[in-house]
């Protein structure tokens, strides 16, 4: 390669090899939470199916900007590029790249996505592409030109396309599924990294001005009769009437935007949304030429140091824990998955999932809505963050964000949480109670927690974030990771929290069919004496509210490598695919037929 001396530029794309800062011309367009547009229910064209695909190791079509298809050099003859983006094989969007090909099974890195799509302008005035996620960078490209790049790999992002697109266009998607340590979540996780564009792709076209936030929720201590709606435009006509319809409450409200937004409160007697009855309304919205629908339980959760209140009720949270993931799919589940990892937990009288560690599919709180789940969600804030690191506190809080706004009309979801499994430090002290106060602040309406750590120097429930949380979220694994269950007695015991506490993990690992004594590690017969230890001993205590045992069901973790796991971590109650459910899932189901709180 002919490399001139004074490294002046050669004016051709072999430029890039010499420049290692390649990519911070890309930073100036992040795409966040503030480009998110309501979205629920409305039209919208798809680019799924198959796109052309090329792993690319060396993030080359970032650096030779093979984007821009710049074939000739200013003197108008032809240089060789090292790409033919309809040469390449295809890839189905939506789905990781993991599991398309075995030779992208472990990948890890850039992957350039591609496709053209015809596009008939009718009129519309504004035009968006949505991505419903892509992990866990991606940075977009359309026409040869550079739209945005989103950082986050479970929340969906908007980039506005409004007179970008021709006739016949072509989308580039660079997807860079790389574990950083200044990345949420960071380097080291327990469950399998996926890579890709592994959520739907849309094109959404609104008028000039249109609906941008819609939120609408119980106002809470309003003994269930008063119904706050908030409302956010984006256009030019930002002070004109919107009308609000809930037809089965016979509601129709009028309302004036002042500068875009509207916070308003109408008096309303719902029947109330439960797991037991999941009653929702259709509601619709009218602003100039927009209008928007949604179906939208109304219920109220509070938590105080007496319990914990669904619609003036106590409840306990009969809950299960688990992935995203499943066999054939990996990240990109299907409803059909969804439904069946939903049905499995209420068959295991189950009222609340805990939905770990990351941002599931929209769907899955949309799922959730109508066959009665309540849902714990979660950002990524898993392990050892770059908690000092100011970029890092920036991207959590956007994921966050994104998944509250994303999610606000969901009636299932009750918790939003904060992390996992993090050491009670100054700098992450500083960082999550800021991510919590950040919670509350958007959503005052829904309870924030944390999936906390035992705090074994003192053998209690201790931690300094618990100060910020409605709930506390506790990880434990005596009769596993600490063997002695003598421990968890004393802990319990040592222990006065002035709130409600959450197990959200207990559990062991046992091969399906596995059988051996009650203390063979990764048996059956271990599992089940670790679920009965854990449950007759968390039943005693009053200020456990409820429990999220690890795992509903096996998942990939190349981390996990002796015999009995091979590249899984088996606390499930059922195997990885579901076929076959472990003796201690009917520990389970048996403590939940009964328990009251
Ligand atoms: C941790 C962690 C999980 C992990 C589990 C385990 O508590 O939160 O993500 O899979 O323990 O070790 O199996």
């Amino acid at each position: 390669m002919e490399n001139k001396i004074d490294n002046k530029s050669t004016g051709t794309f072999l430029d890039n090899i010499h420049d290692e800062d390649y990519e911070r011309p890309y930073l100036s367009k992040m795409v966040t939470s503030s480009d998110m547009i309501f979205d629920n229910y409305r039209e919208k064209e798809s680019l799924n199916g198959y796109w052309n695909f090329q792993i690319d190791q060396y993030d080359t079509c970032i650096r030779a900007k093979w984007y821009e298809e710049e074939y000739k050099l200013e003197s108008g003859m032809y240089q060789p590029v090292d790409y033919d983006f309809d040469s390449w094989d295809t890839i189905k969007v939506p789905s990781c790249w993991n599991t398309q090909n075995e030779r992208f099974y472990y990948y890890e890195g850039p992957a350039v996505y591609t496709r053209t799509f015809r596009y008939e302008n009718r009129g519309e005035e504004r035009v968006f592409i949505k991505f419903g996620a892509v992990n866990y960078e991606a940075k977009v490209f359309l026409n040869k030109k550079y739209i945005g790049m989103h950082r986050g790999g479970s929340t969906p992002f908007f980039i506005e396309v409004t007179g970008l697109l021709e006739e016949s266009n072509r989308i580039i998607v660079v997807a860079d599924n790389t574990r950083k340590k200044e990345a949420v979540p960071a380097r080291n996780t327990d469950w399998f990294n996926y890579g890709g564009v592994y959520r739907d792709v849309e094109i959404l076209r609104l008028p000039e001005t249109f609906i941008k936030d819609f939120r609408i929720s119980l106002v809470p201590n309003s003994n269930f009769k008063k119904i706050r709606v908030q409302l956010e435009v984006d256009g030019r006509q930002l002070n004109e009437k919107a009308i609000i319809e809930i037809p089965k409450l016979n509601i129709t409200k009028e309302i004036n935007c002042v500068n875009g937004k509207a916070d308003f409160e109408i008096k309303a007697d719902p029947e109330l949304w439960s797991p037991e009855k999941p009653r929702l309304y259709d509601v619709k919205v009218n602003y100039l030429f927009d209008s928007i629908q949604d179906k939208v339980g109304f219920r109220e959760i509070k938590a105080d140091k007496t319990g914990i209140y669904l619609n003036g009720q106590r409840i306990f949270l009969k809950g299960v824990c688990t992935h995203e993931e499943s066999v054939p799919n990996g990240k990109a589940i299907t409803e059909e998955e969804i439904m069946e990892n939903f049905n499995l937990a209420k068959q295991m009288n189950c009222n609340f999932m805990r939905l770990a560690h990351y941002p599931h599919t929209e769907k899955a709180a949309r799922i959730a809505d109508k066959v009665g789940i309540l849902l714990w969600e979660e950002v990524p804030v898993y392990w050892a963050i770059d908690f000092k690191n100011h970029d890092t506190y920036k991207n959590a809080e956007n994921q966050l964000t994104e998944l509250i706004l994303r999610d606000t009309n969901r009636a299932s979801v009750i918790i939003w949480s904060v992390g996992n499994e993090n050491a009670d430090t100054d700098d992450r002290l500083e960082f999550m109670s800021s991510l919590a106060k950040k919670a509350k602040e958007i959503d005052p309406s829904r309870l924030v927690s944390a999936a906390c750590l035992v705090d074994t120097d003192n053998l209690m429930i201790k931690d300094r974030l618990t100060d910020y949380l409605d709930i506390i979220g506790l990880n434990e694994y005596y009769g596993w990771y600490a063997p002695d269950f003598n421990d968890l007695i004393k802990l319990l015991d040592n222990s006065n929290p002035q709130k409600p506490v959450i197990v959200t993990e207990f559990g062991a690992d046992a091969l399906k069919g596995a059988r051996g004594t009650f203390d063979d590690l990764g048996t059956e017969d271990c599992q089940l004496y670790v679920y009965r230890k854990q449950t007759e001993t968390l039943d005693k205590i009053p200020y456990i509210q409820g429990t999220t045992p690890w795992i509903l069901y096996d998942f990939r973790c190349p981390r996990r490598t002796n015999p009995l796991q091979l590249e899984y971590n088996r606390k499930g109650l059922l195997s990885e695919d579901k076929s076959y459910i472990k003796p201690a899932y009917y520990v389970m189901k048996e403590f939940y037929a009964t328990k009251k709180y």
